[in-house]
């Protein structure tokens, strides 16, 4: 049998992931010691894990790098890329939302400043609703942009709403839904298709315990 390689990526989505993927019998005991390698591999379960950036597990699998990745629904939509997303695996789970200082409100007819790590995700959702944004991309601490007047509004993620609350910020518009996602390279669907199929199968069966 062929090994499969699936991209996690390192920190809390990848081990959560790599939890459900223990699971169903994708246990990899190379990936669960102390080490700095990039390559764990399972000779039992015939399958290996490659450790990449979250953002750039999407890249991987549309390449056909790797056969199968795990990641965010938010990573998915910014990156915009061409693979089959295969299973919802019900954790991870945030949403997008436009947020602003309280008090602010939007003038529809004045182009508004979206401070945001997702570019992509911001335009295409002020597009959708009619209205044209001033992109700053930002990475990371976004939420510090509208308080020193760098943008009028943020679009991120927003999972307890306590980063929103604590720095006197508030949701103005309810975007998309996140959660985590198990995707897959178009060619590895088709020619490990039996062996993918069986994991979207167990997946859901214990993806649909917890939920
Ligand atoms: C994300 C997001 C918010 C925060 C939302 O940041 O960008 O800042 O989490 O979570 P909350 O609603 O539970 O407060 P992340 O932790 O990924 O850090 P980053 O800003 O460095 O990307």
């Amino acid at each position: 049998m062929d090994y499969l390689n699936i991209a996690i990526a390192k920190g809390r989505l990848g081990e959560k992931g790599y939890e459900i993927l223990k699971q169903i019998g994708l246990e990899c005991k190379e990936l669960e010691e102390e080490s700095r390698k990039l390559i764990l591999t399972s000779e039992e379960n015939k399958v290996r894990y490659v450790l990449v950036k979250a953002v750039d597990v999407p890249i991987y699998v549309e390449r056909g790098a790797v056969d199968l990745g795990i990641v965010g629904k938010d990573t998915i939509m910014e990156e915009d890329r061409d693979f089959y997303e295969i299973a919802d695996l019900g954790f991870g789970k945030c949403k997008f939302a436009v947020a602003a200082m309280e008090g602010y409100s939007i003038d529809p007819t004045k182009q508004i400043r979206v401070g945001t790590k997702y570019p992509h995700v911001a335009k295409k959702y002020f597009l959708s609703t009619g209205r044209h944004i001033d992109t700053i991309k930002l990475n990371g601490s976004v939420e510090l942009a509208p308080l020193i007047g760098l943008s009028d509004v943020i679009v991120d993620i927003v999972e307890t709403g306590r980063t929103l609350k604590e720095n006197g910020l508030v949701v103005l518009e309810d975007m998309y839904p996140v959660s985590a996602r198990l995707i897959a390279n178009k060619v590895s669907f088709k020619f490990k298709n039996s062996r993918i199929k069986n994991i979207i199968r167990d997946i859901n069966a214990i993806v649909g315990e917890e939920m």
